[in-house]
């Protein structure tokens, strides 16, 4: 077993009528909070009223940034900052789902620097302040709540980049489930590809020494494909939406990578999709995670599959390896793109061959993805093509 170190300081109140505990927290780090949302779904689920009662009580001073967009542009993290620098804000309340929460960790970062907020994705400028962020989560999927990551586009230069700095980490984190049943079947079904490729990308590996964490993915991807139609049947189904909930919040805290981390292979090919096409990442994962299994499967790497086949799925273990791990690419495309009803291919969703090269080039950055499988520009061409 490698070494690691197991360090996640974000407090989570979990589950319903966590509110009132928000004044009390946000008090902690001073008077005068910005609270960060999207384009108003909170208004309409009556979480807005909600909070902003809190925060009265509570006698804080409240200033608001809204129309943060789905796959967040750095002109809001830039907006942000301004805000926090002329204001002297004290605290960052982010209030929906991944891309506000992700752009609110970039404003609290930005807010520490005079220049172009891109200059902190471009690796530029070191990131060693950050205003504390607390955040109330909407939308289930990315783990963005309990992590320090936060992923960032600039439609200029059709980048998006994503990076992980640990003074990003939210200090608190209220998930209430019942503020996620308004999320609409789309958005509920890419947020569960989502949460189910953060763990394939950590789960398909070829390590054999950590057994316990493998079996914590296993029961979280089974609750991911127990759960997800469920939610998707009956919006309002609180024990769905709460595990689902949970199981976004652990499948990318930290906890599953147990030292035997590597690169990730899935969600650099993504990222490059969404800078050029704004697609839904979630979607962008769906079409890529059974083509990018088809791919690294090998008799190298067919034990992971046939593990991963009979663990999660229940396929009989008594076929042959391979047969299983073929099997298991059939029923993970089953659940991604019948059960949760996504888009299967690129072309459904208007994407063709014109930049697949450019694309690959980027999300290896020139040189070799090294993931469960090592995979180069040409590797990553290939998987486009088969997403077609
Ligand atoms: O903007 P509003 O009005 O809030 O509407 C949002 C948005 O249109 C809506 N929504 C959210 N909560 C809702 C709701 N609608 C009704 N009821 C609710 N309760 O859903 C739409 C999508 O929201 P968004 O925040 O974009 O989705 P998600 O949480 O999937 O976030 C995606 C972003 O996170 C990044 C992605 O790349 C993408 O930019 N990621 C962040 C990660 C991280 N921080 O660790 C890791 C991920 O792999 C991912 O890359
Ligand atoms: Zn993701």
């Amino acid at each position: 077993m490698n070494n690691f170190v197991y360090d996640i300081p974000t407090r989570v109140y979990f589950g319903e009528n966590q509110l009132g505990n928000l004044g009390a927290e946000l008090s902690k780090y001073g008077k005068k909070v910005l609270m960060t949302y999207g384009g108003g779904s909170i208004k309409k689920i009556g979480l807005y009223d909600k909070i902003v009662e809190e925060i009265q009580k509570a006698g804080l001073e409240l200033f608001e940034l809204s129309g943060i967009d789905p796959n967040p542009r750095v002109a809001s993290v830039n907006a942000g900052a301004d805000i926090c620098k002329k204001e002297d804000i004290d605290v960052l309340l982010a209030v929906g789902g991944g891309s506000v929460l992700d752009c609110t960790k970039y404003i609290g970062a930005a807010t520490y620097y005079d220049g172009d907020a891109w200059d902190i994705l471009l690796q530029k400028v070191p990131v060693d302040n950050c205003l504390p962020v607390i955040t109330v989560l909407t939308l289930a999927a990315t783990g963005s709540e309990m992590d320090a990551g936060g992923v960032i586009s600039n439609p200029e230069t059709k980048d998006k980049i994503g990076l992980v700095f640990p003074v990003m980490q939210p200090k608190v984190s209220f998930l209430d489930p019942t503020t996620t049943y308004t999320v609409n079947k789309f958005h509920t079904a890419c947020g569960a590809a989502d949460m189910l490729n953060h763990i394939l990308e950590v789960y398909f590996n070829m390590d054999q020494d950590l057994y316990m964490l493998d079996c914590v993915m296993e029961g979280l991807m089974k609750t991911i494909i127990k759960y997800a139609p469920v939610a998707l049947e009956e919006p309002d189904n609180y024990e769905a939406r709460a595990n689902l909930m949970w199981t976004s919040t652990w499948a990318i805290n930290g906890f599953v990578n147990g030292g035997k981390r590597q690169a990730w292979s899935c969600h650099p090919m993504e990222h490059e999709l969404s800078a050029i096409y704004d697609i839904t990442h979630g979607l962008g994962l769906a079409i890529l995670t059974p083509r990018w299994m088809e791919y690294t499967l090998n008799e190298t790497t067919v034990s992971k599959f046939y593990q991963f086949g009979t663990n999660v799925f229940g396929i009989d273990k008594n076929l042959a390896p391979m047969e299983v791990a073929k099997k298991s690419i059939e029923m993970i495309s089953d659940f991604l793109f019948s059960t949760l009803g996504l888009q299967s291919t690129f072309t459904e969703i208007g994407i063709d061959e014109t930049n697949f090269e450019i694309m690959a080039k980027k999300a290896c950055m020139d040189s070799v993805l090294p993931g469960f499988k090592p995979l180069n520009q040409q590797d990553i061409v290939n998987i486009f093509k088969m997403c077609l």
